[in-house]
């Protein structure tokens, strides 16, 4: 009874099924239609009348996606090109729609003058304000620091009655910038190279494979990264930083290789690989601010400690502080270490050129190999090989850009940028330019940066100075820590090969570059594409 109960039930459901299948097949169809429609009539809306409607506006690569296009189209000098050459390779700015955010791109020199020399309406604050949001500031904070303060206050001058966010980048030049602060921070470069770089203190870095009593095996990425954010954090904040958290280098290199989901607001669902070490950082720092100055005042840099006072002094305190502080650790280690582990690469694979750095700076070293003499490293006519392996690495390594939002409509380059969107001069476009850099621009060629070599059409002399040469971005942000930078990663590299031989452990390929993975200066590598060397002992 039960089973033919239970198969004429079968059946009508079976009908019913057929029925609905044969009302949904035309509506889906119909559905499918409608939509194809719309979209082709909002792409030729979007990208063939608007632009004949408003000329004056830069051109905008077309896409498919309502959204937008994906990360990777900012960061990717290959698909920049691709997009200014579809776009007719007129030189103008032209525009891309990212993650629903119009991002203007600025590829020529003159162009990218005229973004630096605009102060009025193409803001750098808005586009740090819009950092300290995603990383946490709170609002009232944010207005805080980027309220105009009295120019009679007292700590740090103030003239123009700036507001602290302002001001913070005359803070930075004061510390970075030639001068008696730049050399105290480099004494203590010069100090940490010269007490660190022996085989146990470099053994003790976490991504350490093996050691022997005269060597050790590393993965060279991983490690000079470890390394040289150690080196930064201890420069900039003393040794009281590394007690709080010993394992705050790896937790900020964990979330560095991440960082372009924090560039891209990635939600929280889809990024909390990369949120939970940038709350560990920010922890530590929060912690450090709470120990007693007088217990760990002596070590920091003035600018740590300045910045701090000031800071407290409008109202921000605990985890706000460390919030503002974390982008300054930020702007310390991201770029360095990816630039020494460039250096250190190029070096490796070319013996020849390895050879030349190691014997020019061998006078910065005393007899025993202490680091006695650093600045030397810094002279161009006295070093010119390590001057040209600088230039190149930065040059075929970096990926700078600068960013300013867009506050007003404003004209670039004879094309009106509207508000709300974002200008991106992305450097890399020129300085892969055989027009400006000379011939083989894709390959490593320090010799182009040396003038008596440079010729035969190859490069200027005076590629260093000419304004299509911006490894450190422009204008009022130009980064402050180049001079720094420079010392430290020379010095650091120097001191390195110095004391020890550094040779590849098998035969691995050179590795990538990760271009299409958004960064704030230099690039990363391809995942998989760290490779092992030996670090051992020299006679
Ligand atoms: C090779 C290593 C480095 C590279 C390639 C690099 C690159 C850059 C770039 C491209 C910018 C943005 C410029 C713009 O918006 O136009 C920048 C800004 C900045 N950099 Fe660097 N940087 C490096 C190392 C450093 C170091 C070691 C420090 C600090 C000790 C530092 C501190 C800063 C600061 C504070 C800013 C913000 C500018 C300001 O507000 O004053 N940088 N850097």
């Amino acid at each position: 009874m039960s089973s033919v109960v239970n198969t004429t039930a079968t059946s009508a459901e079976i009908s019913a099924i057929q029925g609905s299948e044969g009302l949904l097949g035309p509506v889906l169809a119909r559905t499918v239609v409608c939509l194809l429609s719309l979209l082709f009539v909002w792409r030729a809306w979007r990208f063939t009348v608007l632009p004949f409607l408003h000329p004056d506006q830069p051109k905008e690569f077309p896409y498919w996606i309502p959204f937008g296009l994906g990360k990777t189209h900012l960061a990717n000098t290959g698909e920049l090109m691709l997009a200014r050459s579809y776009l007719g390779n007129t030189d103008d700015p032209f525009a891309l729609t990212a993650f629903g955010m119009t991002f203007y791109v600025v590829t020529q020199a003159k162009h990218s003058a005229e973004v630096y020399r605009n102060t009025e309406t193409l803001s750098f604050e808005a586009f740090v304000q819009g950092l300290m949001r995603i990383n946490g500031n709170d609002e009232d904070i944010i207005k805080a620091v980027y309220t105009a303060l009295p120019a009679d206050k007292t700590g740090f001058p103030n003239p123009q009655g700036e507001s602290l966010g302002v001001l913070a980048q005359r803070m930075h030049a004061h510390q970075l910038h030639p001068g008696e602060n730049l050399a105290a921070l480099q004494k203590q470069v010069q100090a940490w190279v010269d007490g660190h770089l022996n085989l146990a203190d470099l053994a003790s870095f976490p991504s350490v494979a093996s050691t022997s009593p005269a060597s050790i095996e590393v993965p060279l990425y991983q490690w000079c990264s470890e390394a040289f954010i150690q080196l930064g954090q201890d420069v900039y904040f003393g040794e009281t930083l590394a007690g709080i958290d010993p394992a705050l280098p790896a937790a900020f290199l964990a979330f560095d290789e991440l960082i372009w989901k924090m560039l891209y607001r990635y939600p929280g669902f889809l990024s909390g690989d990369m949120a939970a070490p940038r709350a560990r950082v920010i922890a530590s720092l929060n912690r450090y601010f709470q120990v007693p100055p007088g217990q760990r005042r002596g070590g920091a840099a003035w600018l740590v400690n300045a910045m701090e006072d000031e800071m407290r002094a409008i109202g921000v305190e605990g985890k706000n502080l460390a919030i503002v502080v974390f982008h300054l650790y930020l702007a310390i280690n991201t770029n360095a270490r990816k630039t020494a582990f460039w250096m250190l690469s190029y070096l490796i694979h070319n013996p020849s050129l390895l050879a030349a750095y190691r014997a020019e700076t061998a006078a910065a070293f005393g007899p025993s190999g202490a680091l006695v003499d650093p600045l030397l490293i810094q002279e161009p006519a006295r070093c010119p090989c390590v001057d040209a392996v600088w230039h190149e690495t930065l040059r075929v390594s970096g990926w700078a850009a600068s960013v300013r939002l867009v506050t007003a409509d404003t004209v670039v380059g004879g094309k009106r940028l509207r508000r709300g969107g974002c200008v991106v001069v992305p450097h890399r476009l020129l300085h892969l330019d055989a027009r400006v850099v000379g011939a083989r621009p894709d390959c490593f060629r320090p010799e182009r940066w040396v003038p008596s070599k440079a010729g035969g059409g190859d490069a200027r002399a005076g590629l260093a100075r000419s304004p299509a040469w911006r490894p450190f971005g422009g204008g009022k942000t130009m980064c402050s820590g180049r001079f720094l930078a420079r010392y430290s990663v020379t010095v650091f590299v120097a001191a390195l090969l110095r004391r020890f031989d550094v040779q590849l452990v098998g035969d691995p390929p050179f590795p990538r570059a990760d271009e299409g993975r958004p960064v704030l200066g230099t690039m990363s590598i391809k995942e998989g594409d760290d490779f092992p060397v030996r670090i051992s002992l020299r006679a």
